[in-house]
């Protein structure tokens, strides 16, 4: 496995042992209710699950098997930056409203969603072809 999906599977199972913890923790409260602070975790456990495991595991697994050229996964740099992208943004649109950061911060978040959906797809689009088609003429990895 490259060692990109290592960072995005290892990020994306870290997400989904909080994300759980924190989905745990909002069930028992429901049940039994012990600490109205639990319910500041609700943002969290939605981000973490949805973008923090989701979305990054599926990043992780596509890069990984996604066709190749040859044995080259063609410009890697914009999947760098979607890594890098997505998890400043779970953490701003995330953990910013349990800190009470104001919502240019979590309007950031997003933004930085959005980059990194947009990054991985411009790293994936070539790679979505046939088996034997030509790579497209682009830059390999420096
Ligand atoms: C990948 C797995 C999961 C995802 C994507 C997820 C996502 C969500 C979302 C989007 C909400 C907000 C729903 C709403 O606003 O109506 C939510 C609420 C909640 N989740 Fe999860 N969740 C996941 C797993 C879990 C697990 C495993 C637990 C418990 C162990 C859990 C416990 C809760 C609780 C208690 C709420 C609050 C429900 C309420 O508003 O009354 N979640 N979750």
């Amino acid at each position: 496995m490259p060692r990109l999906s290592c960072w995005f599977i290892r990020a994306a199972l870290l997400y989904l042992a909080v994300g759980i913890t924190f989905g745990a923790l909002l069930l028992f409260h429901k049940g039994i209710p012990f600490e109205p602070f639990v319910w500041r975790l609700l943002p969290v456990h939605v981000e973490f699950l949805l973008f923090g495991w989701t979305v990054q595991l599926a990043m992780g697994v596509a890069f990984w098997i996604f066709p190749r050229f040859w044995r080259s996964r063609g410009n890697e740099r914009p999947a760098r930056l979607a890594f890098g992208l997505l998890n400043i943004g779970v953490w701003l649109a995330g953990v910013g409203p349990l800190l009470g950061a104001p919502p240019v911060i979590i309007f950031l978040g997003r933004l930085a969603e959005a980059g990194a959906a947009a990054a991985f797809a411009l790293h994936a689009w070539s790679r979505v072809k046939p088996p034997g088609a030509e790579p497209p003429k682009i830059p390999q990895n420096p």
